[in-house]
């Protein structure tokens, strides 16, 4: 395939390029009036229209029409696979509740993972592909997908299935993480249910691409993640972790110390926190639509970034604390509510989140030999654009390793 007359091709990235941090964020490869080449799936390369535009060699030619190409989002964090909706709870938050009193009477996670046992395992995952059809078709090709809303050890399996079952049916990237430390199960107590997630690990690792906990306050102390992901790690999972949301956790020392991916929410973080993560592999993983959902403070991402540090972003979709998976939406918050440049929002939704999600050899830029995973937009749209006119329709198609969805 030979998409033609792109009016600007964004997100280029030279091959080798893992993710941004500081300064780098600003910036990104940008050819205007530009051509891409796709061969078997994957970006063999790129130009500008007034040089050689190679022969189609009987492939298909899209003309761009002077519209935007860039890669598609990666969503590193998001709990797409549950049942039904916590549309109930949405009324008690509106009459003043909040996250933790919700959870606090019984409800919030322990009301999805009833819900969750009591629906069929092709019923769970007919529900689960109408929201991964409805973030491929606004632009994310790779998703990060966590259980966690089964808490004991045949509903945690069965989402787990569920999320492989995902994996081998779209043309997205899935990831799946294993998230046993989301909520005390029903009929245990705290002590026996951390003992019975790291009992669930071997068999949920041959599963998982990752382990996660939700290291929060009301939720699991430090000391039971350390715990946790020394033994995921003995499994062969490597850690990203639920720090920060409700409280300043600890959750941020743990995943540094445990060599996590990434940590996740950061919705209050302290400055020698920014500090222990200078230096570390640990990509910072800020999930704004949360913080607009449960009117939590936004991530200081600018001071992250202020520090040296990269930032991803993520939706966070799931039935609680963002029923919305629409990377874009992301985006504007990122920029209106937390004051990033939409170049700086841009790089943390494509190459910072591959990272997070460890597909950025694969995907997140537009680098010749990774996969064609591109959006292509109605003509007009920049990126600056993207988070300004924030309702505007603008996706023309979503390419998933070249195949239009
Ligand atoms: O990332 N914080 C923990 N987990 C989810 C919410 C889960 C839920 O409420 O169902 C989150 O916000
Ligand atoms: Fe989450």
């Amino acid at each position: 395939m030979l998409i033609t007359n792109i009016g600007e091709l964004v997100g280029i990235v030279p091959p080798g390029v893992r993710r941004k941090q500081g300064e780098e964020m600003s910036h990104t490869g940008v050819l205007r009036d530009a051509w891409l080449e796709v061969l078997d799936g994957r970006i063999a390369s790129f130009g500008e229209m007034s040089a050689q535009v190679p022969d189609s060699r009987d492939g298909k030619v899209t003309d761009a029409r002077g519209g935007m190409l860039m890669p598609a989002f990666c969503d590193s964090h998001t709990h797409i696979v549950h049942a039904g909706t916590r549309e109930g709870e949405f009324i008690d938050k509106i009459n003043g509740l909040s996250y933790e009193e919700i959870a606090a009477r019984g409800g919030g996670i322990l009301n999805s993972a009833d819900l969750l046992h009591e629906t069929p395992e092709d019923e769970l995952y007919r529900q689960s592909m109408e929201r991964v059809r409805e973030m491929m078709s606004k632009g994310s090709c790779a998703m990060e997908i966590k259980s966690g809303y089964g808490l004991n050890p045949a509903d945690e399996l069965k989402m787990l299935r569920v999320i492989r079952r995902i994996k081998e049916s779209v043309p997205a990237i899935v990831r799946s993480t294993f998230l046993g430390a989301h909520a005390v199960g029903r009929g245990y107590t705290h002590e026996s249910y951390v003992q019975a997630v790291i009992d669930m690990l071997p068999e949920a690792a041959g599963l998982s691409d990752f382990v996660d906990v939700f290291c929060d306050k009301g939720f699991f102390t430090t000391e039971d993640t350390a715990r946790i992901l020394k033994a995921a790690s003995s499994c062969g999972l490597r850690a990203k972790i639920h720090a920060n949301e409700l409280d300043v956790s600890g959750g941020v020392e743990v995943g540094v110390s445990c060599g996590a991916l990434s940590v996740d929410h950061l919705e209050r973080t302290t400055e020698a926190q920014i500090e222990i993560l200078k230096g570390t592999p640990v990509m910072p993983v800020m999930l704004p639509s949360s913080s607009f959902f449960l009117g939590l403070p936004f991530g200081a991402a600018r001071d992250f970034i202020g520090a040296g540090l990269g930032v991803a972003l993520a939706s966070d979709y799931n039935p609680g604390s963002s029923p919305s998976g629409d990377m874009r939406f992301v985006m504007a918050l990122a920029c209106i509510k937390m004051r990033l440049t939409p170049v700086q929002a841009f790089n943390a939704l494509t190459l910072n989140a591959a990272y997070a999600m460890g597909v950025e050899d694969v995907s997140g830029s537009v680098t010749a030999g990774k996969r064609a995973d591109l959006i292509l937009t109605l003509p007009g749209w920049s990126l600056t654009r993207l988070p300004y006119n924030y309702t505007t329709p603008f996706i023309r198609s979503v390419f998933a390793a070249g195949m239009e969805i």
